[in-house]
């Protein structure tokens, strides 16, 4: 089975979605490697590297020819996809919900699209989820950007000139960036808290060392859905919550923002008023911003000041790691498609009935397949 490896063409993504090791580990399955010119030079991985590691390296339409697997980042246009062998497998982050005519694109030429961020949140797909892997990175990434723009230090300073005061770190959201954030800001010495809608948050971030920030005495409280997600909350849980952190931001110098609702958008978590309470100086980061954003005025890919007040908008934050976060896509690739791996054909075989495919598997046989996606 031929795999081709596409250099990324959206602006701004750093990623590649093969490393040297997981070329080598698919040519040991007995795939053969086909990585377009510089596709990880942004990630800092010369095509000699590739070349090393076995792969043959070359222009896109010679990549691209004859293959039966594509991998990329993010997904390439379907118009682009010249030369693939009948029913070759698309695999990347497609965003099918973002990019919906693209699906039907995919489904026209008659590739089997498989978009990784729809994989299920179940223990056997851990190790290949991308969501986790660049969420994780990302909220590591959203601390150093607030250290950054934060004129003063993280940790508590005692010096012959005098004391300097720790930062206080407040993290929204305590998903997987959220607790890589809280983690992070904690190593850099600041005294952090944090606050989610999901009640099963409040342990871990205590086990971190971090102060939960609890709304207290409301219905519904649990905010937990399938999959371990969050849940819309009611206006009284809402207004609870707003009032809550209201006295909590005000007292803050850091806020990192994490907030998703799948299928949603981002909820809004902090108002303009909310920003104008702060001292001049804060920071907010907002992870969430490409998703609409948890915080008033914040501006994807842009730093913007309000009321004397950061914040932070960047676009594809884990591109900014562009070195780590491909590694361990690259990796959720292989532990993917390496599941199941048929050794005689030399080729995943993806059944049917499995959970994982079914997650994943957009179109196939000319058509959109995906119960997720033709329900919403
Ligand atoms: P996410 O990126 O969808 O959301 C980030 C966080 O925002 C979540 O913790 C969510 O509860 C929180 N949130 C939503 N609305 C909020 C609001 N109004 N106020 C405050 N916080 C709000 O979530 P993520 O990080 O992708 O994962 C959530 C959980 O899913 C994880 O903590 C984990 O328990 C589970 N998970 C399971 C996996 C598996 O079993 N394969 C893989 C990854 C995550």
């Amino acid at each position: 089975m031929k795999i081709a490896v596409l250099k990324e063409t959206a602006d701004g993504e750093r990623r590649v979605s093969a490393t040297p090791e997981t070329v080598k580990k698919f040519i040991a399955l007995g795939a053969s490697m086909a990585v377009e010119t510089g596709a990880g030079e942004a990630a800092s991985i010369s095509d000699a590297d590739y070349v090393s590691a076995g792969a043959l390296v070359g222009p896109r339409e010679q990549v691209l020819g004859g293959a039966e697997a594509v991998f990329g980042v993010q997904g390439p246009d379907p118009a682009s996809l010249n030369g693939l062998a009948p029913g070759a497998l698309v695999i990347a982050a497609l965003n099918p919900f973002g990019y919906r005519e693209r699906v039907d694109g995919y489904a026209q030429a008659g590739v089997e699209a498989l978009a990784m961020e729809f994989m299920p949140r179940i223990t056997r797909a851990q190790s290949m989820d991308v969501l986790s892997s660049q969420a994780n990175l990302g909220g590591y990434k959203a601390v150093l950007d607030a250290a950054a723009e934060y004129g003063r230090a993280f940790p508590m300073m005692m010096t012959a000139a005098g004391t300097i005061a720790a930062a206080r770190v407040f993290i929204m959201g305590v998903g997987v960036a959220g607790l890589q954030a809280i983690a992070t800001a904690r190593r850099l010495g600041a005294i952090v808290s944090a606050t989610d809608v999901r009640a099963a948050t409040k342990e871990q971030i205590e086990s971190l060392g971090a102060k939960a920030i609890f709304v207290q005495n409301v219905a519904g409280i649990e905010g937990e859905g399938s999959g371990g997600y969050a849940t819309e909350m009611s206006d009284e849980y809402k207004a609870a919550q707003a009032e809550l952190v209201s006295s909590h931001i005000a007292k803050q110098d850091i806020v990192i923002t994490t907030a998703l609702i799948p299928g949603r958008p981002a909820p809004r978590l902090i108002s303009d008023a909310q920003i104008a309470s702060m001292r001049p100086g804060s920071v907010i980061v907002d992870l969430a911003v490409e998703q609409g954003g948890n915080v008033e005025g914040a501006v994807l890919g842009a730093v913007v000041e309000r009321h004397g007040v950061r914040i932070v908008g960047h676009r594809n934050v884990a591109s900014r790691l562009a070195a780590d976060s491909s590694a361990l896509y690259a990796r959720n690739l292989y532990n993917f498609l390496s599941a199941f791996w048929d050794k005689e054909a030399k080729r995943p075989v993806l059944p049917d009935d499995d959970e994982i495919v079914a997650g994943v598997r957009l179109t196939r046989g000319g058509q959109v397949v995906n119960q997720r996606l033709l329900a919403g």
